[in-house]
């Protein structure tokens, strides 16, 4: 699809940085009204100790709250595998419509299985308020917003364009960071190529945010670049990469990265949209870790 953009359209964006997981989340408020939509939300987990908590997802709320935002949309770009969301934490205490790619449905499937989920763990995305399939428009406030179906990280990420700015999840990092990986079930290094494409076919003034990063060479944390600046300086996709030599590099690099930390907890908790697992008979939560699966 040809992604309708409007680049008058100047979203104010404050970010949130989670030093535990690398992950930036982000407010994204409409400059003429009190809507904003909040982006890729992050609960605490101390794994060690089987401990949550909410201070990040705390610091987004009193900001919402001293500014008198109004949240009108939580977006996840996708299911991630290295930290939790505290989407249906944030909605609690703050409202919204909790939004997600149409393909989670793919991702549950997979993962259901994976984690030998009982018939209780509905498959049909019922968990979230919104499916968004490609192409997809809705508001924040008076402005405009388009799902953009960006798979190859996995199946249901989404890019979200909204004005001048883009939230583009896992489908890339800042220039010098290169791309995310595409080895997780469901992921395909070929789509995320095309996905990148996609992107980058958006204006060179576009601003892009990204989910991740780690900071490459020693360098302070960014999260913000642009099209013309990925066009141009990306190290996988930059300069005109061909799709053979960027599937080539990034299957044989996937090939030597071990799973993030937290991918066992982060899938159970995302696939339910943030959720916990439901209580058993004594009333407890519990986390599995399937052996020799992943
Ligand atoms: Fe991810």
């Amino acid at each position: 699809m040809t992604c309708p953009v409007n680049m008058t359209v100047l979203p104010e964006v404050t970010a949130f940085f989670d030093p535990a997981t690398n992950t930036i989340s982000y407010v994204v408020k409409d400059p003429k009204s009190d809507a904003c939509a909040i982006v890729d939300s992050v609960m605490d987990i101390d794994y060690a100790a089987g401990r949550i908590s909410y201070q990040h997802a705390d610091e987004i709320i009193a900001f919402v709250e001293k500014h008198r935002l109004r949240v009108e949309w939580l977006i996840e770009t996708h299911v991630h595998a290295d930290h939790l969301s505290a989407a249906p934490y944030i909605q609690d205490k703050l409202g919204g419509k909790l939004g997600i790619g149409a393909n989670i449905t793919i991702v549950q499937e997979t993962f259901g299985k994976i984690f030998n989920e009982g018939t209780e763990f509905q498959r049909d995305g019922s968990q979230f308020d919104r499916l968004f399939e490609d192409g997809d428009t809705y508001t924040i406030g008076t402005m405009p917003a388009v799902a953009m179906h960006t798979p190859g990280h996995t199946p249901a990420c989404m890019t979200h364009v909204i004005g001048n700015t883009a939230f583009v999840g896992d489908t890339l990092f800042m220039p010098d960071g290169g791309s995310a990986r595409a080895d997780f079930p469901g992921g395909d290094a070929g789509e995320l190529y095309d996905s990148i494409q996609k992107v980058l076919a958006l204006p060179d003034a576009m601003r892009l945010f990204m989910c991740h990063d780690y900071g490459p060479n020693g360098r302070d944390i960014q999260w913000e670049t642009t099209v013309g600046d990925e066009k141009a300086h990306n190290i996988h996709v930059g300069g005109g990469a061909t799709r053979e030599a960027f599937v080539k590099m990034r299957e044989a690099r996937d090939a030597t990265l071990g799973m993030p930390k937290l991918i066992i907890p982060s899938l159970q908790v995302n696939m339910r949209a943030g959720e916990l697992p439901p209580p058993d008979a004594t009333g407890k939560r519990f986390l599995k870790v399937p052996v020799n699966v992943l």
